[in-house]
Parts: structure tokens; sequence; C-alpha cells
């Protein structure tokens, strides 16, 4: 499918924060032949924190500025991912998420929100083949770019067919940048936790907090 120019922009623009976020161990991780339950429920709840706040700002924000738009909360999925794995409690932590107040901004966080399913559709068959012996349930949340139609091609369906402005496409990356910030600080503030209850020394939590902050400086 032929990507429309819009689209093609946020992609160049956001390349390197996409690189750098997949490539977080919290992340990449996922993709390992020898990904321990550990590691999958650490990589959930870290999904939590952001997915969160984030459900909660387009549940507020949609039906005023993309009254038609419909796509599935996350938070929910996700704890029936940890649910499956054994987990009791979860943490949705106390991160907000920013509502956006323009259309060009709600499409860049959307793009960010549905593009990560075609990341997610990866990892699914990564997880399936895994070890792990997960239920539909404990891969529900992975598996969300293969519903019909997929969260992404509905997001296509919404970018305006002329030529936008180039006011537009600056609002339309300023929100994108932001939900992938956003993301950042969800993995980092979960990071940070983890690190606390698990490692004795500072090193692994010095190591990931050095790469997140590097990511995060302008
Ligand atoms: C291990 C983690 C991840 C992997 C392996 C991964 C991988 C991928 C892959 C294979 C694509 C499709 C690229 C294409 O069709 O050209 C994609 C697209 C995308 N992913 Fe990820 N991803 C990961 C995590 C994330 C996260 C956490 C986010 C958001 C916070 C994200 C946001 C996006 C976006 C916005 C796109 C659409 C890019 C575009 O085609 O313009 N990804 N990802």
């Amino acid at each position: 499918m032929t990507r429309s120019p819009q689209i093609s922009f946020l992609s160049r623009e956001t390349a390197e924060l996409h690189r750098h976020i997949e490539s977080l161990p919290i992340m990449s991780q996922l993709l390992d032949k020898d990904l321990t339950k550990t590691a999958l429920v650490r990589a959930l709840e870290a999904l939590l924190l952001a997915h969160s706040p984030l459900d909660n700002t387009l549940r507020d924000i949609l039906p005023r500025i993309l009254p038609t738009y419909r796509t599935p909360p996350r938070a929910p999925l996700l704890i029936s991912a940890l649910r499956d794995l054994g987990q009791s409690s979860f943490n949705e932590g106390s991160l907000q998420f920013p509502p956006s107040a323009s259309l060009p901004e709600t499409l860049g966080v959307l793009y960010v929100l549905e593009g990560s399913t075609l990341g997610g559709q990866m990892i699914a068959k990564r997880l399936e083949q895994s070890s792990l012996s997960l239920s539909p349930q404990g891969l529900s949340f992975f598996l969300l770019g293969n519903m019909t139609p997929s969260p992404w091609e509905n997001f296509l369906q919404h970018i305006p067919e002329s030529p936008s402005s180039q006011e537009f496409l600056e609002e339309m990356l300023r929100g994108a940048t932001r939900t992938f910030q956003h993301f950042l600080t969800a993995f980092s503030s979960s990071i940070a936790k983890q690190s606390f209850r698990t490692v004795p020394s500072g090193f692994h939590q010095d190591f990931e907090m050095d790469s997140l902050t590097k990511a995060l400086s302008p």
C-alpha cells in the first residue's frame, strides 16, 4: 500500500525515537528466544503504566475531536495478560497523558498508538513460538494488529486525503513525539521501580536510566 505523505513524514521524523524504544532491553527482550516469564511480566507492567493514562485521555477526547473513531482500550488486555501469567495485583501508576487540543495533534498520538500494533504482531509470533505456552488471553494485547479491520488500517482511513499544510504536519508530529516520550517516561519509571525492587547494586539501574536520559534529552 502506498503511504500518504503525512505518514511518510511522521515515519521519517520519528524513526530515531522508534529505533531507540524498540532497542530498550525492556522491549527488545520480548523478541528473545529465551524470554523468561519474569521479563514478560516486566514488559507488560511497563506497557500498562503507559497505556492506562493514554486510554483514559483518549476516552475523554475522542468523542469531541474524532467522534467516529474507535480503538480498543489497551489496559484491560494488558491486565488480562498479567492475570494469565499469575499476577494478581497491578500498578497502573500515576502518570498522566495530557489531552491533545486539536485534530492533527490527536492524529499524531493515534499514529504511535496504532503503529505500535505493527510491532505487536511481530512480538506475538515470537511469543507463540516461545516455551512460555501463553493462552489467547496472554497474547491478546500483542494480537491487536490482527483484528479486522486492523487498528493501523482503521487509523489510515482517518488521515485527510487532501495535502496537509506544514502547520498541520508539525502539529501531528508534536502529538507523535510527545506520545513516544510518554512511553519512554513510563518505561523509565517502571524500570526504576523494578530495579529498586530486584537489583541490589545500582548497576542495571544506572545503565538503563542513562540510555533513557539520553533518549529524552532534546
Ligand atoms: C520490541 C518492540 C518493538 C518492535 C520489535 C517494533 C517493531 C515494529 C515493526 C516491525 C513495525 C512495522 C514497520 C513497517 O511496516 O514498516 C513497527 C511500526 C511502528 N511501531 Fe514499533 N516496534 C516495537 C515497539 C514499539 C513501541 C513501544 C511503539 C510506541 C510506543 C512503537 C511504535 C511504532 C509505530 C508508530 C510504527 C509505525 C511506523 C510507520 O510505519 O510509520 N513500536 N514497529
